[in-house]
């Protein structure tokens, strides 16, 4: 039976990172994000802080360790830099969901937990994903005060002013893995977490000159939540897949697409905010009014903002952008996406001129050429 997990859509997700004050204070200028509720020594969690970033439905956890003995944290840092440890899910049963999972052969990392205050209770339970990831199965709806308890409103009495970003929701996330590592990690989340593939991109699919991938989207439809996975192939460079690999020390989440109702908006604000895109080159504009397709935007915007756009499906069409690498090392980056007419895909239309850009990037690192 599809989604017997009872899972009904993304809660948050985690990151784990040197410094959570900075994080947070990035993703609400750049982001256009609010803080909305903290934990840490003066709330009484005296190991780690983290602070609560929100969009309309999105929520993003930034964690940092301030006992460093907290080697859960500090350990993950030290070896793959700022990254997400985990995403959740919500569910309509955790004990239900954790127990089943299990028992289709998912791996436990924590087993199920009520923490409970005043204000009600939340329950969550993990299994593990790649490396040092996880994922949570998440139930707070009982829950009335700040997201957790251990959490209250933002300590800060400061508003960090930022363009308007609109941005939703999760629309997908996606991993990347070694090389033989794809098949194992779909199969484990479609036996496991009763997820289907929906998308398979084989070899010669995407790739460049240069570098090239494999690619398999796993999903639960219902709950639409998407997670494609990539795993580096053979390419004449180093793909940015092995160049992730390398830089993260293993695998793990490349990007999260967030969603957005107005991309034209979303990207120009986030710019102005100061957040770096990656940069289109204008002959994927020229081909795509040489095209003379069926869209709502002006080509001049979305060239003029860099926007990608993706009508190669037989159904809709889709607009999206990634941003550069948010931390110092090559790995994590955000896609934003805007689905039109009911657009099903992730772009494949755009992996071309996407990959251009990267490896222009990747060319500027100097770590391109292959040993
Ligand atoms: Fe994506």
């Amino acid at each position: 039976m599809a989604n017997e997990l009872g899972i009904t859509g993304y809660d948050y997700v985690e990151f784990y990172v040197g410094s959570a004050k900075m994080w947070a204070y990035w993703h609400a200028k750049g982001m256009g994000l609010d803080i909305t509720a903290y934990s840490g020594p003066e709330t009484g969690v005296k190991e780690k802080s983290t602070y609560l970033l929100e969009g309309k439905s999105l929520r993003i956890l930034i964690t940092s360790a301030v006992d460093p003995t907290q080697y859960n944290i500090t350990s993950f840092v030290e070896k793959h830099g700022d990254g997400v440890k985990r995403w959740a899910l919500k569910v309509k049963d955790v004990k239900f969901a954790y127990d089943k999972a299990i028992k289709n052969g998912a791996v436990p990392v924590s087993t199920y937990k009520k923490y409970e205050d005043e204000n009600g209770y939340v329950e969550e339970a993990s299994v593990k994903l790649y490396d040092d990831a996880e994922i949570v199965f998440s139930k707070r709806d009982k829950y009335k005060g700040n997201f957790k308890p251990g959490f209250t409103k933002p300590i800060q009495n400061i508003k960090i002013e930022a363009h308007k970003t609109g941005l939703k929701k999760i629309d997908h996330i996606v991993g990347n893995v070694r090389i033989n590592e794809m098949d194992f990690w779909v199969n484990y989340l479609n036996k496991t977490l009763n997820f289907e593939t929906f998308l398979e991109f084989g070899m010669g699919d995407i790739s460049t000159k240069y570098s090239a991938l494999l690619s398999k989207v796993v999903r639960s439809k219902e709950a639409d939540i998407k997670n494609p996975i990539n795993e580096p192939y053979e390419g004449l460079k180093k793909s940015q897949i092995e160049e992730y690999i390398d830089e993260y020390l293993g695998s793990g989440i490349q990007h999260i697409a967030i969603s957005t109702d107005n991309i034209i908006e979303t990207i120009s604000n986030m710019k102005k905010n100061g957040v770096e895109f990656l940069e289109p080159p204008d002959s994927y504009y020229e081909k795509l009014r040489s095209e003379n397709i069926m869209i709502k935007e002006s080509i001049d915007d979305l060239q003029k903002n860099g926007i990608l756009c993706d009508h190669a499906e037989n159904k809709g069409y889709l607009l999206q952008l990634f941003t550069k690498p948010i931390g110092d090392r090559p790995t994590f980056f955000y896609e934003i996406i805007q689905r039109r007419e009911g657009a099903q895909g992730f772009g494949q239309g755009n992996f071309q001129a996407l990959f251009e850009s990267i490896e222009k990037d990747q060319m500027q690192r100097g770590n391109f050429d292959k040993e």
